[in-house]
């Protein structure tokens, strides 16, 4: 069992501003630890985690996978920006941060190198109204609110994926069921990705899903 990394450094004051770790946290930590053999195997070079919130996420990818790969995160949140550097540092590994939205200035330098994309998004269903406001203040609201369907947010980096990863690239994206998860593998089927469930469990009134998203192998740009 890998563990879980040490946040013994952030406070309640941190978890005022930043998505503190959860259920939906967890089924992403134990969809990697099922799959780490095979990430290990792809030896991926660049990892890119959209939202890392408090970085527990980025510090567990990399305890997986060591210091042979690039581990950059983007959040809307400065503050999750400066807690995902300080629990990568805790957990003797490095993550670059960058204060921005999705992969807003990146997009075209990323262009096919993305090896391993991250996302556990604003998946709650909301009004688009404060779906928006989140994402405009960069606050803890822009870490669950997420629009018509759960999906505003998500939706974009949906549309940019192929164009971000890798030829043997994949995109884990965390989800629950009002997020439409058969539209969701539809809409990427369209254009050239496989979707496939790797973990679903319940947790409270969530449904949560994690989805491992790559591109058809006869489909690579
Ligand atoms: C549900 S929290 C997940 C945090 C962390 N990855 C975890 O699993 O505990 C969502 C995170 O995404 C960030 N976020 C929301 N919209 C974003 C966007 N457009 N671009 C980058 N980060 C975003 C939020 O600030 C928050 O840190």
């Amino acid at each position: 069992m890998i563990p879980t990394p040490d946040l013994s450094h952030l406070t309640r004051k941190d978890y005022d501003l930043v998505y503190e770790p959860a259920e939906d946290t967890f089924i992403l930590l134990d969809a990697l630890e099922q799959d780490a053999e095979e990430l290990k195997r792809l030896r991926p070079s660049l990892c890119l985690e959209v939202g890392p919130g408090s970085g527990c996420v980025s510090a567990f990818l990399a305890s997986i996978l060591g210091d042979s790969s690039l581990y950059l995160a983007t959040d809307i949140n400065p503050h999750a920006c400066r807690c995902t550097i300080a629990t990568a540092r805790k957990n003797k590994s490095e993550v670059d941060t960058i204060h921005t939205s999705l992969t807003r200035p990146l997009s075209s330098r990323l262009r096919n190198s993305v090896d391993l994309l991250i996302f556990n998004p604003p998946y709650v269903p909301t009004e688009s109204t404060e779906s928006q406001e989140g994402q405009k203040h960069g606050q803890i609201s822009g870490s669950w609110a997420g629009g018509f369907d759960g999906m505003e947010v998500t939706n974009t980096l949906l549309d940019e994926s192929k164009t971000l990863l890798s030829a043997n690239g994949r995109f884990y994206l965390v989800a629950i069921k009002q997020n439409n998860i058969p539209d969701i593998s539809q809409k990427l089927s369209e254009c050239g990705m496989t979707t496939e469930t790797v973990l679903q469990r319940r947790a409270g009134r969530e449904h949560l899903f994690v989805l491992r998203i790559s591109r058809n192998s006869t489909d690579h740009e």
